[in-house]
């Protein structure tokens, strides 16, 4: 890929680094150093300092240390010869490239960024001058945006006319098409792209153009945004953050990046102070733009509408955060207001919902917890479950402990309960199955040990007859495994059976289908599984008890299901001496699970 070896050293030996250095924080000269705060984290006594002579920099805070081109990409995000090219460009030195079209390439790529400056400066001029602009700049007004923000955001208006622009620029039909500023009509002339619209210039991370997002007047026909095509050469909405180019210092100090989802929404946090925001230009996130962002700040806010972010794809977000060393927090705002919106009517409240971000899962785990009906049992037993669905996404184990801890203390379930629960909702999903490899013979997914209620579900497959009349839908604490047993009892045949089920359902239903029960022990398995019921009855009764204060009210039932566990723990001869807990079970909690 490559710059001439000798003309990169030439760019290294001809910038100044104390220039280039002071662009982006002031440096005082103390000695033969030079020291100032540090661009890469928040301080506030100078640790960063640089020798002008050997052309290097180190921060005796965080470490961080280089060249002068390693500063370049450090705090603009340019790969390598990008760095190089930026400054070259600033020092006049023509470079070479060991590969003729990659120089060609990069001249292309700069002509183009000149036609789009072009067309930035043209189309600003007309927002701020031009008399048809008028109901734009009424517009922008009563959205609080006078011209100092216009200019601040480089902010246009594309005039209501066919070719203003093409005419104004005078490009080569190719060139127009390839910077997605026109096209080409049937009789061979050139026209505009944006027409009427209000332009928000969309620029790379290093702050030249690469396209426009146009949003119409309120009382215009057409959708409300037309961005640029993705069709134009340098321009990919998927590539592209708008603002990142205005973010990168904040972010560079804070390690913080606020993602939010419109124009509008990065400018007004810009108005309130907050000026790390960029936003996906008409698209969901996608692995480029976290990538990205990875580059300049390892958190990374989501600033969405509240709903929106808490359904964030939830295994991408994980997946991003191992796979680019980010963290996802949520800011929470008002429902249904955007940061846009927020900035204008209570920047206060916009500033501490960004302030106040909390991690990711945490969240979506407390939403669950404050929306869940937490004053009776049941709501408790419910919320608990949903929330560690939510937890047994996580890829961490110790994350998903941390949050059982928290969801037992809030729910008041005994945490191995909520512990258990994250597990086999995991195991009903059927992901982290774990497989233990026996030595020596290959082992599938499939034959992973089954848990008591999978046994027993297997047995009411294969030998119902020896079962049914043993089970109810209180022994089954898997929601998956419950399902499966309500959906066997309902219907005539497994087939039957497994057209009427929930996906997950259904495959379990498969799995056990094709297992072989014959050497099951039936009155083993309705044991435990009667045993079990009868300890997570204990868990919720001692919890209801401590809610309520009344001890005394539950002091029976507690007791006589202790008593039954142990028995249990004896050797059960006939299936009949299960029947008195069982009726107990059923009566006494059937009806929560609606049996
Ligand atoms: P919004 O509808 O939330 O608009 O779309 P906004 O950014 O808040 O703008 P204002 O404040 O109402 O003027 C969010 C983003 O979705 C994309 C744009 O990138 C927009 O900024 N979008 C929206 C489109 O690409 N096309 C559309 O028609 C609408
Ligand atoms: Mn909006």
């Amino acid at each position: 890929m490559g710059i001439l070896d000798e003309d990169v050293r030439r760019v290294r030996d001809e910038t100044d680094i104390i220039r280039i250095v002071t662009e982006h924080t002031q440096l005082k000269k103390t000695g033969a150093q030079w020291m100032g705060l540090c661009p890469f984290h928040g301080e506030k006594s100078p640790s960063f300092s640089v020798n002008a002579e050997k052309g290097v920099y180190y921060c005796f805070g965080c470490q961080v240390s280089g060249d002068v081109i390693d500063f370049v990409r450090e705090v603009d995000g340019m790969d390598f010869a990008g760095s190089v090219e930026f400054l070259a460009a600033k020092a006049g030195i023509p470079l070479r490239y060991t590969d003729q079209n990659e120089g060609r390439r990069k001249n292309r790529r700069k002509e183009h960024a000149e036609i789009l400056q072009k067309a930035v400066d043209f189309y600003q001029e007309r927002l701020l001058t031009d008399s048809d602009a008028r109901p734009a700049r009424d517009y922008l007004r009563s959205r609080g945006y006078d011209g100092e923000v216009a200019r601040r955001f480089s902010m246009g208006w594309a005039p209501d006319d066919w070719s203003q622009l093409a005419r104004h620029l005078k490009l080569s039909d190719t060139e127009l098409q390839a910077t997605g500023l026109g096209g080409i009509n049937r009789r061979g002339g050139q026209y505009d792209f944006f027409r009427a619209r209000i332009l928000f210039p969309i620029f790379d991370a290093q702050g030249n153009p690469v396209g426009f997002g146009g949003r119409k007047l309120p009382d215009a026909e057409g959708p409300k945004y037309k961005n640029t095509s993705d069709a134009a050469e340098y321009y990919s909405k998927s590539n592209v953050l708008y603002g990142l180019h205005w973010a990168k210092a904040e972010a560079g100090r804070t390690d913080e990046l606020v993602v939010c989802e419109g124009y509008t929404d990065v400018i007004g946090c810009h108005l309130a102070g907050i000026e790390r925001a960029v936003a996906t230009c008409g698209t969901a996130l996608t692995p480029n733009h976290a990538r990205l962002m990875g580059r300049f700040a390892k958190r990374v806010i989501l600033a969405f509408d509240a709903d929106g972010a808490g359904q964030a794809a939830a295994e991408r977000v994980y997946g991003w955060e191992e796979e680019f060393g980010l963290r996802f927090a949520v800011a929470a705002l008002p429902p249904g207001s955007d940061p846009g919106d927020l900035a204008k009517s209570d920047p206060n409240g916009l500033r501490a919902a960004i302030e106040m971000a909390r991690p990711f899962l945490e969240f979506r785990v407390d939403r669950v917890l404050e929306r869940g009906d937490l004053d009776s049992a049941e709501g408790r037993a419910a919320t608990a479950t949903e929330a560690m669905i939510l937890v047994s996404e996580h890829p961490d184990a110790i994350v998903r402990d941390q949050y059982a801890m928290r969801i037992a203390d809030r729910c008041l379930v005994g945490v191995d309960e909520v512990r258990r629960r994250g597990k086999t909702v995991a195991s009903g999903r059927g992901d982290r199955v774990t497989v233990v490899p026996t030595s020596g013979t290959a082992v599938s997914a499939g034959s992973a040990t089954p848990t008591c209620e999978e046994e027993a579900l297997r047995l009411l497959v294969h030998r119902p007859g020896e079962v049914q009349t043993l089970l109810a839908p209180v022994l089954f604490d898997d929601l998956v495994c419950r399902a499966a047993y309500s959906v066997l009892v309902a219907t005539v045949d497994l087939h039957d059976a497994r057209a009427q089920a929930d996906r997950p359902v259904a495959e379990l239903l498969a799995r056990l289908a094709v297992a072989d029960a014959s050497d099951d022990d039936p009155l083993g398995v309705l044991t435990r599984l009667c045993s079990l019921a009868a300890e997570r009855a204990v868990i919720a009764l001692e919890a209801e008890a401590r809610l309520t204060g009344d001890l005394s009210a539950y002091q029976p039932s507690i007791a006589y299901l202790r008593t039954e566990v142990i028995r249990l723990r004896e050797v059960v001869r006939e299936g009949s001496s299960l029947e008195p807990l069982l009726r107990w079970l059923v009566e006494h909690l059937g009806g929560r699970i609606g049996s």
